[in-house]
């Protein structure tokens, strides 16, 4: 019996290094970078595949010499490819480059196919771009002070090996913007409460207010009406509730929320008259 368990462990190192040595050979005639190659700390974080493993092999240093081509640049595949910057705000677009020797990394806007910065020298007479770069690390990272929706698009991080390798972000430009749940239609029963939540997200800082509107009319809380009353809860997403207590027919209608510096949101009211006589009958009948 304890013979059984050393035994399939033997068999299965014997496998990795088959394994190790055939990746080994099929991976000698690459000639860019292994795709989605990860270098020694990377494999804290990824599980290294047997190919990835042989690298860790005392072969790896003596192949150092000739400099194969792994040990060229190459993009950490962990950079974000989707980066969502609120406007007016700076964005910010990394790209990590390893083994970057003395090659070069450039920034370019795809949108004009303009060079934007290219090392730390920012190379656009648009003073909001900006590469910046910290001896200790590997990245590269571009800043768009001011974000403005024409921002939005592609941007290339390029290194100056030959041919270039590019690594691509897609940057979002997103604005404030104001919802009223369960829009764009909400039917309430005559006698019961309106209660409408507006939410305003993508903004910087809270709106200074939130104004409600029906039909055309800034809704006034202290009418002869009553029973109108606005709750705010200000936060990375404000929410405003307007309640009004005690439905009437003449409640129905149109319902804007209009935050302080997002666009208008708006819902349709429908109160319904629960005590039409016909509904009534059909009840009692029933
Ligand atoms: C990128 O992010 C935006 C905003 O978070 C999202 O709407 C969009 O679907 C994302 N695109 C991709 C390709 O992941
Ligand atoms: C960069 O380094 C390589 C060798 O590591 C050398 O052949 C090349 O001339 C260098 N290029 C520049 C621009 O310094
Ligand atoms: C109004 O509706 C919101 C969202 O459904 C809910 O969170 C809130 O508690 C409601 N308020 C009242 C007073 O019913
Ligand atoms: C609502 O119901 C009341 C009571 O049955 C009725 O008098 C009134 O005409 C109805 N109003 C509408 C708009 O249907």
């Amino acid at each position: 019996m304890p013979i059984a368990h050393p035994l399939p462990l033997c068999v299965a190192w014997l496998l990795l290094l088959v394994v190790i040595v055939m990746s080994d050979m099929t991976n000698g005639g690459v000639q860019g970078p292994i795709e989605g190659y990860n270098s020694l700390d990377d494999l804290l974080t990824t599980t290294p595949t047997p190919g990835q493993a042989a690298l860790l092999l005392p072969t790896a240093p003596t192949a150092a010499y000739t400099h194969p081509k792994w040990m060229e640049p190459y993009f950490d595949p962990s950079t974000p490819r989707n980066v969502t910057a609120l406007m007016g705000k700076s964005a910010y677009l990394s790209c990590r480059v390893r083994n970057l020797a003395n090659k070069t990394v450039s920034w370019i806007r795809h949108r004009d196919i303009h060079i934007l910065t290219v090392g730390s020298y920012t190379y656009t007479s648009d003073q909001r771009f900006q590469a910046t770069h910290h001896q200790d690390t590997e990245d590269w990272t571009l800043q768009i002070k001011w974000a403005q929706k024409r921002d939005a698009g592609m941007y290339e991080c390029q290194i100056s090996t030959q041919p270039v390798r590019s690594y691509f972000v897609r940057l979002n430009v997103v604005v404030p913007t104001a919802t009223i749940l369960g829009g764009p239609d909400l039917h309430v029963d005559k006698g019961s409460t309106i209660n409408l939540t507006c939410t305003v997200k993508f903004s910087p800082e809270p709106p200074a207010y939130i104004f409600w509107y029906h039909h055309e009319e800034v809704i006034n809380y202290d009418s002869s009406r009553g029973g109108v009353s606005v709750i705010t809860e200000k936060g990375d997403v404000t929410t405003s509730f307007l309640l009004i207590q005690n439905a009437d027919l003449a409640d129905s209608g149109k319902y804007s929320c209009a935050p302080s510096n997002a666009d208008v949101a708006s819902v349709r009211v429908h109160v319904l008259n629960d005590s039409q006589p016909h509904s009534r009958r059909a009840k009692i009948r029933s």
